[in-house]
């Protein structure tokens, strides 16, 4: 296999975390050190599935003055949904906040990054959806994860569609990175079974994708090495979700995050997004629904994870493709191959000649 450059040289990482069972306890004491007299007021932006969850929204420190908005997520975050988001925050006088926290899974903490980032460059989002076109630092902002394996807490980008053109594509900026990420894995104790698992997996699809790949990079080779290895040791062991083992999956989350700032994904990447864009799967159940088929592309890992599936005894969703018709077929296919990047670093350039319409077609109908 002929090793490629990323041309990735310069990465910037979280400029601190704080990592332990009831660290989230901090957060009151973070907010309040950024809080000045010209700007006392903060903005928290909650994870909905925290909605009735008093004691642990009481326990953030919110004040009265602050702003306070529960992200939904049952639809990943739309340019149009971040820009109606960053309007009410300066309909309510939250121009320039102390600080910005995001308290939730992926969906929250990349709005949270986006809406930091418009917050202070003006426009729309959508005008910062592409690499390096966030000109000014965003507003300070903490990440809060709680739930474990996409590496939102990590990355510099935030993952949103622009309804109108269907474009899924973040703000990939040095900016984007949060200024301090705060790692508590007694958050996760109450997160369902098999979004746990979806979601953990996507931190092992996002490593063994990379170190499969063409395109390679030293580092982010090694943290995505003990990604996996932590990956191994929660869903090869007999409950994902003890403690111990709800701990390393957090860690593999932020190194999984690390690891793809400097590498490419690969082929399960490119179907995944396509099953998002024509049948609205969420990111993380539909990279397992492709997994679930790539053991043609990667045997190892496709064995493994039908060994962790098994051992954990989640389920799948099954004919989610089931009666395609050509107009379907055709936008799997659009959405699929227009992933050149990563399919490039798993297939070579020519990856059409291996990736035809016919095998497209095939993998997905096995879903
Ligand atoms: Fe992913």
């Amino acid at each position: 296999m002929t090793i490629l450059d990323t041309g990735i040289k310069v990465v910037r990482n979280v400029g601190r975390f704080t990592f332990g069972d009831g660290s989230a306890a901090e957060v009151t004491d973070l907010v309040n050190a950024r809080r000045t007299e010209s700007s006392p007021n903060a903005i928290y932006l909650i994870d909905d599935f925290f909605k009735d969850k008093k004691q642990v929204v009481d326990a953030l420190g919110i004040r009265g003055a602050d702003a306070k908005h529960f992200i939904g997520t049952q639809k990943e975050p739309s340019t149009q949904s971040i820009d109606e988001l960053v309007v009410a925050l300066q309909a309510s006088g939250h121009t320039s906040p102390a600080t910005i926290v995001g308290f939730g899974g992926g969906i929250t903490l990349d709005t949270a990054k986006a809406v930091a980032n418009l917050l202070t460059n003006g426009g729309k989002a959508a005008e910062y959806q592409g690499w390096d076109l966030v000109r000014v630092p965003g507003v300070h902002k903490i990440g809060v994860p709680t739930i474990s394996g996409t590496g939102a807490e990590a990355t510099r980008t935030c993952v949103m569609t622009n309804l109108e053109t269907g474009l899924k594509l973040g703000m990939n900026s040095d900016y984007t990175v949060f200024d301090h990420v705060v790692l508590d894995p007694s958050l996760t104790s109450t997160v369902p079974r098999n979004q746990y698992f979806y979601t953990g997996m996507d931190a092992y699809i996002h490593c063994i994708e990379a170190l499969a790949g063409s395109y390679r990079n030293a580092i982010g080779d090694a943290y995505s090495r003990e990604t996996v290895n932590l990956c191994r040791n929660v869903f090869l062991s007999s409950d994902m979700m003890a403690d111990a083992r709800r701990s390393d999956l957090m860690v593999a989350s932020y190194l999984g995050g690390c690891a793809i700032a400097t590498s490419y994904v690969g082929i399960v990447h490119p179907f995944s997004a396509a099953l998002s864009v024509v049948f609205g799967l969420h990111h993380c159940v539909a990279n397992c629904i492709v997994l679930n088929v790539m053991s043609e592309f990667y045997p190892q890992a496709h064995s493994e994870f039908r060994k962790m599936i098994e051992l954990q005894k989640v389920e799948l969703p099954t004919g989610v493709c089931a009666n395609l018709t050509d107009e379907l077929r055709q936008a799997l296919i659009a959405a699929t191959i227009k992933h050149e990047k990563p399919l490039t670093n798993a297939l070579g350039a020519d990856f059409r000649a291996t990736l035809t319409d016919a095998r497209i077609i095939s993998l997905f109908e096995k879903m």
